[in-house]
């Protein structure tokens, strides 16, 4: 399915006319709470990672019964990526598929979870692990909704951002020249780099929808990311533990990355994060677990320059070294 997508600084009456076609609004109570107009009669859910799983799921979907929503109607996510996962899910299994509409409210959900028909819920301690790819009709982006974020979801939505930026030469430089803008929160700065992200997931999704292939160098950072986020049970937002997760993988593969990139790098992720702290028997279980691999190996994708990204297997045993060593590093630097 293709998604129709639109963005822009203030997309209200888009989205009044889009959520008026859905038969079901689902958000969560702090958007409930932040923006009544849009969630008369919306179905709640409680707000937050801990709540992206299997209860809320079954909740939602007996709530969609309940409302009597036939296969042609259209559900509406309005939320975050913990909104828009579980409701993109949901709609997968709806009477095997209805179509669904994402309204993405924080800067992590605008610049990547919204794009490209991932849908989750986290299992039995890990994160995704069930899921679908349903693609949303139509995404519609409107960074009104940034005003409203605490300064942990901003921090959040740059993790997700700087990893996107890695993806490319054009971006990569985007990044750095607004580096400090950002971090002083300066909107145009932040929207031109919103932009730059979502072309960048919406050409990277649609020339391998199924990650098949290309598609992974979009979880740079995301091998150790997650264990990290996981061994860690989940205290931060996951922006931080992708840039913890990309300074830890670059360190450990530090021998076949771009010296210059790699100190502008970490020096980037340091002005946000700082180095993880977890023990390499936390993270090695939960990394020997992750989607990407195959075989005994844990795979990482790694920006060895800007724009230039490589699959990486690493044996387990050499994965406990350099672990061990990048964190030992990071600690020193
Ligand atoms: N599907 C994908 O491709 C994909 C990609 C990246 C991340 N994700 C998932 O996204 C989730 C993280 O998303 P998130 O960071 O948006 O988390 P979230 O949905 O939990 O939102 C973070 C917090 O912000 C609040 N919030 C939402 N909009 C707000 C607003 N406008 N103003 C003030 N507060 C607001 C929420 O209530 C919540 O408390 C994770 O579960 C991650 O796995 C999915």
């Amino acid at each position: 399915m293709t998604t129709n997508l639109l963005y822009g600084k203030d997309l209200r009456s888009d989205i009044k006319s889009a959520l008026s076609l859905c038969a079901m609004v689902v958000t969560d109570e702090n958007v409930a709470r932040l923006y009544p107009e849009f969630t008369k009669n919306a179905y709640v859910i409680p707000a937050g990672e801990k709540n992206k799983n299997e209860v809320t799921l079954f909740a939602l979907l007996a709530e969609m019964d309940k409302r009597g929503l036939k296969r042609d109607d259209k559900i509406a996510a309005l939320g975050g990526g913990v909104v828009g996962d579980m409701v993109g899910l949901a709609a997968s299994l709806y009477m095997r598929g209805i179509a669904w509409v994402n309204i993405p409210t924080t800067l992590l959900a605008m610049v990547d979870s919204s794009i490209g028909g991932k849908t989750a819920i986290d299992f039995d301690g890990i994160k995704n692990l069930i899921g679908a790819f349903h693609a949303a009709e139509r995404v519609i982006i409107s960074y009104h909704f940034l005003e409203t974020l605490y300064e942990e979801d901003w921090l959040c939505g740059y993790g997700e951002m700087i990893k996107t930026c890695l993806l490319t030469e054009k971006s990569y430089a985007l990044l750095i020249e607004n580096l400090e803008s950002i971090v002083e929160y300066d909107r145009d700065a932040v929207y031109a780099l919103i932009e730059e992200c979502i072309k960048i997931k919406q050409a990277v999704v649609c020339a391998d929808p199924k990650e098949k292939g290309l598609r992974k160098i979009l979880n740079v950072g995301h091998t150790v990311g997650h264990a990290l986020e996981a061994a860690d049970g989940y205290k931060s937002t996951h922006g931080e533990y992708v840039l913890k997760g990309i300074m830890t993988e670059c360190t450990m593969c530090k021998d076949i990355v771009d010296e210059e990139f790699y100190n502008q790098i970490i020096s980037v992720c340091k002005r946000f994060v700082t180095p993880p702290r977890s023990s390499v028997s936390s993270v090695k279980g939960r990394a020997l677990h992750d989607k990407k691999n195959y075989g005994d190996m844990i795979t990482v994708m790694l920006p060895i320059a800007a724009g230039n990204i490589l699959h990486v297997r690493i044996a387990q045993h050499d994965f406990t070294e350099r672990y061990d060593s990048a964190i030992k590093e990071l600690k020193k630097a």
